[in-house]
């Protein structure tokens, strides 16, 4: 398509190192539905004839019909998707397929359908984050009044609800999803007409082609159209931030599910055994999640490092942006769907989690605030009061609402005996009603909230 210049063809090396289409394969849809648009337009701009503009967009179904059925013919002579469906449609329709690459170059060819691509990855994300958040809120409502230690440095810090903990990640994924949408937002105009990189003489529309491919609008700078890839590496940060999400999630899975802290089953379809060791069931497939963000954030970082420092407008280097995207997007999907399982499909022993909270001095804020409150001690007093009541519980092996009165009583004599009413995880967590805290009663508050924001109501 190519060769008019040319008094050799290339060597094997060359095409081998050129090919694209054993991946760009992937945006066969997205160019066919970006060629009919054209060519419509062309049509209706009078540059190419109607009679034309038909054969090359039944043409163009044809192909469609054949590609669904047996796949993409991968030819390195024809380097990429684009040639590979021209080429084609030659056969099929004869000479009138030529003029479909009238007004369009392969720069603003690839660039369109790979903006297509990437809004549908994006959609196909928040299609996975919002069952993600489902399933979050759901459990998240069987176990609002759930209780637990909550761990800062993975130490026993404070009391809190399951519940509380699992809309921590409902959180970031509506983070994630807004990060997705605010990409989606920048990237839906149309890269179509920007032709090699310069625009072109015929009287094109490229307001019809956006309009038909549903972007917004038509890019307002060709040598942009062309050599733009923002909206890919958006794409990716927003997947590697996501993919961040799931993995830290993925490793409280796999800390819960361990035998000594025992605070989650995870569902069988979800986990593997042992050859050798009867009695394991491994975590792999949260494992595999925290392991898979760093191939999606490798993938980012890989596209960074291809983009940086080229010149306007299209360099061949540009050819890479694909496989990072396409794998990142695969990833992200599985990883999604297999936390999605993991909560939906996981058995909570919230007695083995209460007794956990019980047992690490995860009330000491309690006696140091109630110490604030009715004995109107100085908060950093109290704190060193506190400190030596865990000392002392700690050295007999006691719970804090173990000890006797008389024995904290002998630490500090402003103790009375309504203390013991503070001290226990219950009051500790009923007690943090500040808007956004632990307490049962703002759990369902954020549950209820989320339920409605997802029309689960
Ligand atoms: N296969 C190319 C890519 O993926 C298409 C654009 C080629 N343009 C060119 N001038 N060689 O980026």
């Amino acid at each position: 398509m190519w060769g008019g210049r040319f008094a050799g063809g290339p060597s094997a090396i060359m095409r081998e190192i050129n090919a694209s289409i054993p991946f760009d394969k992937a945006l066969w849809r997205q160019d066919i539905a970006a060629s009919k648009a054209h060519v419509a337009m062309l049509a209706a701009q009078g540059i190419v004839s109607q009679d034309d503009a038909a054969a090359i967009s039944g043409g163009l179904d044809t192909i469609a019909g054949e590609y669904e059925a047996n796949g993409v013919p991968e030819n390195w002579d024809l380097e990429d998707i684009h040639m590979v469906t021209e080429s084609r449609l030659a056969e099929l329709i004869g000479a009138a397929a030529g003029r479909l690459h009238t007004a369009r170059s392969r720069n603003d060819q690839v660039a369109t359908d790979f903006r297509l691509w990437v809004r549908d990855a994006i959609d196909q994300a928040d299609q996975g984050l919002a069952a993600l958040q489902r399933a979050l809120v759901v459990r998240a409502g069987e176990h609002a009044g759930a209780i637990m230690p909550g761990f800062t440095h993975l130490q026993t810090a404070q009391p809190v609800t399951l519940g509380h903990h699992l809309m921590a990640y409902y959180e970031m994924t509506a983070r994630d999803r807004s990060r997705f949408a605010d990409c989606r937002a920048r990237l839906n105009q149309s890269p179509l007409g920007s032709a090699a990189l310069a625009g072109t003489g015929f009287p094109i529309d490229r307001q019809a082609t956006a309009r038909t491919l549903g972007f917004d609008a038509p890019g307002r700078n060709s040598l942009d159209g062309v050599s733009d890839r923002d909206f890919a590496i958006e794409y990716l940060t927003s997947a590697a931030q996501c993919s961040l999400h799931l993995s830290r999630l993925a490793e409280e899975f796999i800390i819960w599910a361990s035998q000594p802290f025992g605070f989650v089953t995870l569902p069988d379809s979800l986990s593997t055994g042992s050859s050798i060791m009867p009695q394991k069931k491994n975590p792999d497939a949260a494992e595999l999640v925290r392991g898979h963000s760093g191939r999606i954030v490798g993938a980012l970082t890989s596209l960074l490092v291809t983009m940086k420092g080229l010149p306007l407008a299209y360099s061949k280097d540009m050819q890479d942006d694909k496989v990072p995207v396409f794998e990142a997007a695969g990833l992200l999907t599985l990883c999604l769907a297999a936390m999605t399982g993991m909560i939906e499909g996981a058995t909570f022993r919230i007695e083995r989690m209460r007794a956990a909270a019980e047992l690490g001095y995860a009330t000491a804020t309690d006696l140091a605030d109630w110490l604030v409150r009715q004995a109107n001690i100085p908060f950093r007093e109290a704190h060193h009061i506190t400190g030596a009541a865990v000392k002392l519980a700690e050295a007999n092996g006691l719970a804090l609402d173990q000890l006797t009165i008389a024995q904290l009583q002998a630490i500090d004599p402003r103790i009375d005996e309504r203390v013991f009413a503070a001290l226990s995880v219950d009051a500790s967590v009923a007690s943090r009603a500040s808007y956004g805290g632990t307490a049962p009663e703002q759990v369902r508050a954020r549950v209820a909230e989320a339920r409605t924001a997802l029309g689960l109501e």
